[in-house]
This record gives C-alpha cells, sequence and structure tokens, in this order.
C-alpha cells in the first residue's frame, strides 16, 4: 500500500505544484508561514513533497525532511538547492517507520500529510516517539468537517481524492492525533473547519 502510493506521488510530482497553485494563492501560502512560525531548534518535516514550507522555515533551523516518495523528494531538491537553512537533510523515508531514535526533536511539523499516510496511526505514534518531552508537533491537515453538508461534498470528492492519489478527504485526523498519544495544545481552524492548525505535545 505504502509504496503504491509513493508511486502516485512520483508519478504527479512534476505536474504537483502546477496543480496546487490556486489553492497556494487563495489560502495555503498564509498558513504555511503561520504554521512554519511555530518550529523551533531541531526540526523534523515529514512528508516533504516537494519543498513547500522550506521557504518559511528561519535559517537558525536545523532541518530534517523525509517523504517516501523520490520524485517529490527530487523536485524538492531541484527547488530548494540554494535555500539558507542550517544542516538540511533530506531523506527518502516513510512515516510509519522512522529511523530516527527516541526523543530526538524539539520540533515535528507535517502539513496536509496525514490524509495520505497509508496508517494514520502508526505514522502518528512514530512522530510521538521522536518528538523530545519538552518538543511540539504542529499539523496543519485537512479532515472531515463537523458540518454535515460540508462532509457530503468531502465524501463526493473523496471517490475521486484516493483513486488518484490515495488521499482521503475524509480522515479524522484530529482525534487520530490524539489517539496516537499526543495531548492537543490548540487548534485553530481554517477554512471552515475542513483545515486545521493543531499544535500539540507529548503526554
Ligand atoms: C499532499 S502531499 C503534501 C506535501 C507537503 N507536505 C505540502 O504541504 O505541500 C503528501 C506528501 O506526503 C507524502 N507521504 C504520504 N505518506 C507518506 C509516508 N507514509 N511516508 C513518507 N511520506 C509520505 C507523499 O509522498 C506526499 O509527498
Amino acid at each position: 500500500m505504502a509504496q503504491k502510493t509513493a508511486k502516485k506521488y512520483s508519478r504527479i510530482a512534476w505536474l504537483y505544484d502546477t496543480f496546487e497553485y490556486p489553492f497556494e494563492m487563495m489560502l495555503f501560502q498564509k498558513l504555511r508561514a503561520e504554521a512554519i512560525s511555530c518550529a523551533k531548534g531541531k526540526t523534523l518535516e515529514v512528508g516533504v513533497g516537494t519543498g513547500k514550507n522550506l521557504p518559511y522555515y528561519s535559517p537558525e533551523i536545523e532541518l530534517t525532511a523525509v517523504d517516501f516518495s523520490a520524485g517529490m523528494l527530487k523536485v524538492a531538491l531541484e527547488k530548494h538547492k540554494d535555500i539558507p537553512l542550517k544542516g538540511l537533510t533530506l531523506l527518502e523515508m516513510d512515516i510509519q517507520n522512522l529511523s530516527f531514535e527516541d526523543n530526538s526533536f524539539d520540533t515535528v511539523v507535517s502539513t496536509f500529510v496525514f490524509c495520505t499516510v497509508p496508517n494514520p496511526i502508526a505514522g502518528l505514534r512514530e512522530l510521538h516517539r521522536v518528538l523530545k518531552p519538552s518538543g511540539k508537533a504542529i499539523f496543519l491537515e485537512h479532515m472531515k468537517s463537523s458540518n454535515f453538508l460540508i462532509n457530503v461534498h468531502l465524501y463526493i470528492m473523496n471517490m475521486f481524492s484516493t483513486m488518484i492519489l490515495g488521499t482521503s478527504m475524509i480522515r479524522e485526523t484530529q482525534k487520530n492525533i490524539e489517539s496516537a498519544g499526543f495531548t492537543i495544545q490548540s487548534v485553530d481552524n481554517k477554512a471552515f473547519d475542513i483545515v486545521r492548525l493543531i499544535v500539540a505535545g507529548k503526554k
């Protein structure tokens, strides 16, 4: 399953930024800036994709970024080879099986990723494991709404998004974050409550 989804992303990597451009202009760029401004110290970004968040990190951040799609990582590398970040490392890795030691990062970041991770709770548990006890997890994620009418639309979109990219429009990511052991510190609803900026810590 993971390999199949990674392949799907690698296949569309060349088109990904063009496809997302209208959403970035309308809303996402602003939300990325807000989310990434919370990152501090040694930071892990999971599912970095084409590296859209990279320009928003402060130059003092020591950043490791992973993705399981070689194609997405290749675009990220080409686009951001001159980025002035302290020790930027891009690695091909599955979020569900991170090769880092327990309690290694001050911040973990995920933007629009847990709609796609094949086993989201397993992936979130890995983030929880590698986060330091005093660290912060920052999630900017789209998910199922609390509004019935919005969800009707999301269910329709879900039929296509799962087929094309293995991406779910109806995951309950806030609940999943809690189920994986995180304590939620704040939730900021964006675009009704379809997109949420969630800051969480370790219990
Ligand atoms: C919708 S894209 C978002 C990319 C980027 N975070 C952004 O905000 O533009 C989801 C990304 O997560 C990656 N991804 C999904 N599941 C993953 C997993 N289990 N391990 C590593 N990367 C994963 C995909 O390859 C893809 O690049």
